[in-house]
């Protein structure tokens, strides 16, 4: 494995000069532990970075990355460090460039309807701003009150929205990236068509901070809808409601928003984590279903036809909100399973299998089967209409931590096995990271995680900017 050289005192000031001492945190345990993980729980997946520094423009990470490579530093790039597969993680050491201080909206062009922002932008800062002006962000990762719009670019973030709205990708035109090497570039812009050379914006999207590190990002943006609604869909169990998914998306010819699925140990642990009342006792499952639109009755009327084909499938009982506040309520506890399950359940893995739409129900039964195998739970939310499922593998009570160490790679490997098998994939929407690397193999063959690995060595010729993720170079 590459070697690189630990970055003592006089790299700290050097980036001091670069970015000035205040913005650069060295020897201080206290101040850069909150540096050396991401929202994945197991500390395994954690490392303490030598230095933290905090540059406030393109030309500043140039100069950081061009250091770099000249001292043959790790630089790890870290957002709001909400990930969940580790792709903020110093893996190596060295250095963790944050982008918190580059946090401008630059501009909210209302002509073009993009707007150009720098990486440490809140997401939820953001679309509350556009909302004001009757603009609106389709992006809803479900970190969105701390998670910044760079490392929603950087991991192409998924969340609640993507059945109608498609994920982050599609609304990132333009970007001003720094090549691992220092080059400051420019790819795409503000323009709707462009076919000038490679698509280089959508091959920066998704990299997870391997090949370049964004400093403006150039956002697009729709009307803001003027009428939503949501509507709680209370089932039995779990296969009735995960039945009901693919009906909505083929029989009603209607295009929700988004189709959220929680099962009952999911709502009750994050009921419970945030203080609700568990309003919906009798249920074992249940389907959020969001419609967005202009015309307020149409979205009623496309909400109740969901409705019935829920109920005529096995559901119990549906609840519609209409008002913010009843929308929020729902949502709320759909946005906290993730953080609950890491508070009351700290052992476990959270993740984030894709499949195609019509093989949702195939996965109950391998999740089942998994989880009797090898005594662990696997309690299961998430993105049932676009087949993007958080299937939590969660260690139980009695289990001891030596065999829970050597259980859940077992599982992971055999559930990625059998998503593979559905024409699925391992990750959706959280990345590779270093957490997933090393079951890459399973559904990526040689010849295209070689394709990967070329452009990498490419662009990062000393695989300076965050080595270790996605794959292994040495
Ligand atoms: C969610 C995160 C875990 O959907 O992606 O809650
Ligand atoms: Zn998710």
């Amino acid at each position: 494995m590459k070697e690189y050289r630990p970055a003592g005192a006089v790299i700290a000031s050097e980036l001091g000069a670069i970015a000035g001492a205040e913005n650069v945190i060295f020897d201080d345990f206290d101040k850069m532990e909150p540096y050396s993980h991401d929202e994945v729980s197991d500390r395994n997946y954690s490392r303490m970075p030598e230095i933290v520094v905090r540059p406030d423009s393109a030309g500043q990470v140039s100069a950081i990355l061009k250091l770099a490579n000249r001292e043959n530093i790790p630089v790890t790039p870290r957002g709001a460090g909400s990930g969940l597969s580790g792709g903020a993680v110093p893996a190596r050491g060295g250095i963790v460039l944050s982008t918190e201080r580059m946090n401008r909206v630059l501009e909210i062009d209302r002509e073009n309807l993009i707007a150009v922002l720098e990486p440490g932008v809140i997401t939820n800062d953001f679309n509350t701003l556009v909302r004001r002006e009757g603009l609106f962000f389709a992006g809803y990762p479900m970190s969105l009150e701390v998670c910044f719009i760079g490392g929603n670019a950087a991991e192409n973030a998924g969340g609640g929205r993507a059945v109608k709205y498609g994920v982050t990708g599609r609304y990132i035109t333009g970007l001003e990236v720094v090549l691992p090497t220092g080059e400051i570039c420019t790819f795409g812009g503000k323009r709707v068509k462009d076919v000038t050379g490679y698509n280089m914006v959508q091959l920066m999207v998704g990299s997870e901070g391997t090949l370049g590190i964004f400093t403006k990002i150039y956002v697009k943006l729709l009307p803001l809808p003027r009428a939503g609604i949501d509507m709680m869909v209370l089932f039995a169990d779990v296969r009735s409601a995960i039945n009901a998914v693919p009906l909505i998306m083929t029989k009603t010819g209607i295009v929700p928003t988004g189709i959220e699925f929680m099962d009952k140990v999911s709502l009750d642990t994050t009921c419970e984590f945030l203080g609700e009342k568990k309003r919906h006792r009798e249920a074992g499952a249940v389907l959020i279903i969001e419609l967005d639109g202009n015309d307020p009755d149409l979205i009623r009327n496309e909400c109740l036809d969901i409705g019935d084909l829920c109920l005529d499938n096995g559901a119990l009982d549906a609840f519609v909100a209409e008002g913010p506040s009843d929308r929020e309520k729902i949502w709320k506890v759909r946005r906290h399973a993730a953080e609950a399950f890491k508070a009351i359940s700290p052992e476990q893995s959270v993740e984030d299998i894709v499949v195609p739409v019509s093989k949702i129900p195939a996965l109950i039964p391998i999740l089942e089967e998994l989880s009797a195998k090898h005594n662990v739970i696997i309690p299961c939310y998430g993105h049932a209409g676009d087949g993007n499922m958080h299937a939590t593998v969660v260690k139980k009570p009695g289990e001891s931590m030596e065999s829970w160490r050597k259980t859940l790679p077992l599982v992971l490997r055999e559930m990625y096995t059998q998503v593979g098998e559905l024409g699925g994939t391992i990750s959706g929407e959280h990345g590779i990271g270093h957490k997933r690397k090393d079951y890459l193999p399973i559904v990526l063959g040689e010849a295209e995680i070689g394709a990967m690995k070329k452009i990498k060595v490419a662009l990062d010729p000393n695989n300076i900017l965050n080595p270790g993720k996605i794959f292994d170079l040495d």
